[in-house]
């Protein structure tokens, strides 16, 4: 089943070999700008023109992000659910990888109703994650290593279970009643709790409002109904979170990944949404069986802009007194179209997200070259020149496999996926066990679901713990990732999927995620080249120019089919001459081309090379 989770779509959950690894021209430079070399107050104290200091401050503009979902990725205290120390623990794999920066998915203490994106404690660590020793001596460890560390900041909802919660829902008249969202319901009666206010409905299916006998009124809920809604109108939640950030700032956190962003206000007038109408002109139904609303009175609301510039205000002054470089705000941003995205980047007065989520081009879901081109395309010329941040999975939707796999040919596409993701201008996410081709695993019985979006979706829906299965580290019964039962199952495909082995393969996945980092980070077209699409009448392969400083130019080109094809890379219409490359990078049976006018890809292949005179 296709699936995209998004805030957005909150009602419609949309159903909606090798070769060559390396060539020789491939450098291994030295780590870029060590930032352990400087500490955050000399960084801060000293002038702001050496080349090492604007490296600190552009880290994240060709950075490389890894989405950790700590529960599934290492257990080090033996009760098959994964720690803050199993993440230490594999910091050298991860270094070697050639990550920038780590993104946490939420380790606060929580009742874990929505596996930790329902916080209980804003500044704590969930026990079962570990303690804030165990967090301090990841963020020095990450450092020594040159590797960031980001959390997850959900501002939209807390836990049902925060102290702020139990106090606003304890009287009408408590100081934090209003830092949650409550209205009357229809009809209410002395007797009767009459109807929810409006027909709003939660991401995870049904009413978003819950009633609440003791006070006798309901609550708002975009998410599960453990997940009440803060309402942003009132000054004293801004200033909670305010307080928030700069505790993990203090703590030497390179930034946030902000949950949700683009559901934290509603529209004042609360009023129903429309329902959506299907091509028979009768309502649309999700899969958890409820009429599809449109979304346009809670989501993507222009107020968000105010609160993300704020925001955005408190990142940027800070003090600098542990983390050396810019921190750097990535959003949750599953917005319609290109403007959308746009206006996440605010304006220069008033700017908002760095990296706000392009999801446009990650989640097209179907291996269409001329899509594909568009968005990229989108993401070059109508971002004012901002750093797009590509991103293809995460913790919400099925994996590669899943969205554009064809059972057949999965690792030679992961191949042609993993090569836009690395290989066209911006920032680059990825989610723990792409880098080894892990395969989306959906529970086959409902007993064995462990997110309640599936419990409440099944069948249709049946939940994201597919895409949250245990790291698969070895072939081991546990994979290498506890030596107890994880609470998922492990893939029964750890025997032919997993880092172990990988590792010791040259022509894995997961040294193909090697080269292209490093070639991502090391070679100057693809580091801060411009993308210039190429051969765009071309329904077959996908191909671009990275036209990078110097005369550094770079070619790639992505066989979308499972047939060979040989395609023209001429790229005189962008102004370069050159008529012949040097291989970078290609998948097996890519042959080096004897011209730029006749690149030959095998099925799915995969070819990168420096344009030539
Ligand atoms: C997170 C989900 C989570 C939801 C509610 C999302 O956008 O990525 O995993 O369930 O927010 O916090």
């Amino acid at each position: 089943m296709k699936r995209i989770f998004s805030p957005l779509r909150l009602r419609s959950w949309v159903t909606a070999g090798c070769s060559s690894i390396l060539a020789s021209s491939l450098l291994f430079s030295a780590a870029p700008a060590s930032y352990g070399q400087m500490s955050g107050s000399s960084y801060a104290n000293s002038a702001t023109n050496s080349a090492a200091q604007q490296r600190l401050l552009n880290w994240w503009k060709n950075a490389v992000v890894y989405e950790i979902y700590p529960r599934s990725f290492q257990d080090t205290n033996g009760d098959g659910i994964g720690d803050l120390n199993g993440i230490t623990e594999h910091l050298d794999y991860l270094k070697q990888l050639g990550i920038d920066a780590i993104w946490i998915s939420p380790m606060y203490p929580s009742p874990q109703v929505d596996f930790g994106y329902d916080i209980s404690d804003y500044e704590a660590i969930d026990p079962q994650y570990g303690t804030m020793a165990d967090f301090d001596r990841l963020i020095a460890e990450a450092n020594k290593r040159h590797i960031r560390i980001m959390l997850d900041m959900v501002m939209n909802h807390s836990s049902d279970k925060h102290p702020w919660f139990l106090e606003s829902r304890s009287s009408r008249n408590n100081p934090k009643r209003d830092w949650y969202v409550w209205k009357d319901g229809k009809g209410e009666t002395a007797t009767s709790q009459g109807q929810p206010p409006n027909n709003w409905q939660s991401a995870f299916g049904h009413s978003a409002w819950q009633w609440d006998p003791k006070t006798r009124q309901y609550y708002y809920h975009k998410f599960y109904i453990q997940q009440p809604d803060f309402n942003w109108n009132n000054p004293e939640v801004q200033q909670a979170f305010d307080k928030i950030l700069n505790f993990w700032m203090n703590k030497g956190v390179a930034g946030f990944r902000f949950d949700a962003i683009t559901t934290l206000f509603e529209d004042p007038s609360m009023t129903d949404e429309k329902v959506v109408l299907g091509k028979d002109g009768k309502p649309k139904i999700n899969a958890f069986g409820d009429e599809v609303v449109d979304g346009k009175k809670t989501d993507n609301l222009p107020k968000n802009h105010v609160e993300i510039a704020h925001i955005r205000s408190v990142m940027d002054t800070a003090p600098d007194n542990s983390f050396p470089g810019k921190r750097v705000m990535i959003g949750e941003t599953y917005v319609p179209t290109i403007n959308d995205l746009l206006k996440m980047y605010g304006t220069t007065q008033k700017p908002e997200f760095e990296l706000p989520m392009d999801t446009q081009i990650g989640f097209i879901n179907k291996l269409n070259v001329a899509a594909f081109r568009s968005k990229i395309n989108d993401a070059e010329t109508r971002l004012d020149g901002n750093v797009p941040l590509i991103v293809f999975e995460n913790h919400d939707n099925p994996r590669i496999d899943a969205r554009y796999g064809d059972g057949v040919h999965d690792t030679d596409i992961t191949r042609v996926i993993s090569t836009i993701l690395f290989a066209t201008r911006g920032a680059s996410l990825f989610y723990y066990g792409s880098e080894i081709g892990m395969k989306t695993t959906p529970p086959t019985r409902k007993e064995d679901v462990r997110d309640p979006v599936g419990i409440t979706g099944w069948p249709k829906e049946k939940g994201r713990d597919g895409e949250r299965t245990p790291m698969q580290w070895d072939d081991s019964k546990y994979a290498g990732f506890s030596t107890v039962k994880p609470w998922l199952p492990i893939p029964p495909n750890k025997a032919t999927i997993n880092v172990k082995m990988e590792q010791a393969e040259p022509n894995s996945i997961l040294a193909w995620y090697e080269s292209l980092i490093r070639l991502k980070k090391t070679n100057p077209a693809l580091r801060s080249g411009s993308n210039v699409m190429l051969d765009t009448a071309n329904t077959k392969v996908l191909s671009w120019l990275r036209k990078g400083p110097n005369g550094n130019n770079v070619i790639v080109a992505t066989n979308f089919t499972a047939e060979p094809q040989t395609v023209n890379l001429s790229a005189v219409s962008a102004g370069v001459m050159g008529t012949h490359l040097t291989t970078l990078l290609k998948t097996p049976g890519a042959s080096d081309p004897a011209s730029i006018t006749a690149v030959a890809l095998p099925a799915f292949g995969v070819y990168i090379g420096t344009v030539k005179e």
